[in-house]
């Protein structure tokens, strides 16, 4: 059988970092937590404030260059780091970027909002009851680009597709790779589970290269049943992409819905804190959409006992720490109740 790396070096691919992120001992949090967490830095992809979109846009967008498109139009709330980095992505690469944002109440000129129009990315925002029911609107801004001359590529929601996918399949044999150099073997990986996309790639590659560890997806939007259906959607994608058998076993993953809240986007108490535990024991920033939610699945699962002082843990930080800025009053708030005085 093929080997995973050549599998994926058959497909095109254009680069927009130039480095690995880093995967991290967290030794603070590993005392105060009593197992040993270890991080994969992709909040520090070095593409206009970080986070996981590069490693799928390079592959996505590696196909909008063959298809000579000149613009790159998206979707995503107003606050999305999917529309920052895909914006940044097209500056970049000398292209221009449309973007389809929902209107709702994150939408100050802030945070992620704020660099896509310092980017200069044409900007249309629309009324949409879900969040993630854009694709209509976005195709409907395709086609009048196109009536203007445009040679528009459109991409999904967070920059998923079955290609894309390719992106998280080579992030996670960069992790394979730091894991072997750190003499580290794990007991766990958990991420954030937006469309899927990635936690199902990191899954397909880590049971590819042999590792039988569970992979856990802390849910920010989809009922578990939902996020199943997008699982074996990218799953099968992926097993066509890379040629590998379509009834390829999953091995042991869980996904869990009760971080998410009372809905994507709103955050909650339990990622507020899970964002304050780290910043105070790590220096690091999550964010209250995606990161923060996720490590806060993470940390009621310590405090249930699962982790033990010999488990080794991975939590992928997949960014989204500029929205910080246009939550800044719900996380001020929140640094109150935990008793934090503000200076007036
Ligand atoms: C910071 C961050 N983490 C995770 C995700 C979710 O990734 P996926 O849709 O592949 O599950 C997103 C999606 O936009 C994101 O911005």
């Amino acid at each position: 059988m093929i080997t995973l790396e050549d599998a994926l070096v058959a497909h095109s691919r254009v680069s927009l970092t130039n480095r690995e992120t880093p995967l991290e001992h967290f030794k603070n949090l590993s005392e105060q937590l009593n197992f040993n967490l270890f991080v994969k830095r992709d909040d520090l992809t070095d593409l206009a404030l970080g986070g996981d979109k590069p490693y799928k846009l390079e592959y996505e967008i590696a196909k909008a260059i063959k298809e000579d498109a000149n613009i790159l139009v998206t979707c995503g709330s107003s606050q999305s780091n999917h529309a920052r980095l895909t914006t940044a992505a097209a500056r970049k690469l000398g292209m221009e970027c449309a973007v389809v944002l929902s209107r709702d109440q994150w939408q100050a000129t802030q945070g992620n909002l704020l660099t896509v129009y310092m980017m200069g990315a044409q900007v249309k925002v629309v009324d949409v009851e879900d969040h993630w029911d854009l694709e209509e609107h976005a195709r409907e801004l395709c086609d009048s680009l196109s009536s203007q001359g445009y040679r528009p590529y459109y991409i999904p929601v967070s920059g998923s597709t079955t290609y894309s996918c390719l992106g998280y399949v080579r992030e996670s044999l960069e992790i394979i790779k730091q894991l072997d150099e750190q003499n580290i073997k794990l007991d766990a990986i958990y991420t954030p589970f937006g469309t899927g996309g990635n936690f199902a790639s990191i899954l397909f590659a880590i049971r590819d290269k042999g590792f039988d560890c569970p992979v856990i997806g802390i849910s920010v939007n989809r009922n578990k049943e939902e996020c199943e259906v997008n699982l074996n959607m990218w799953w099968q994608g992926l097993c066509g992409l890379l040629q590998r058998d379509s009834n390829t076993p999953k091995g042991h993953y869980e996904l869990y819905d009760q971080f998410v809240g009372e809905e994507y986007g709103v955050p909650t108490e339990a990622g507020l804190d899970a964002i304050l535990t780290v910043a105070q024991g790590e220096g690091v920033l999550l964010d209250p959409v995606y990161s923060g939610k996720a490590f806060s699945g993470l940390l009621s699962h310590a405090k249930e006992g699962r982790w033990k002082s010999n488990h080794n843990i991975l939590f992928i930080h997949t960014g989204g720490t500029p929205a910080i800025f246009a939550y800044s009053k719900q996380i001020e708030a929140h640094l109150i109740k935990r008793g934090v005085s503000i200076a007036p």
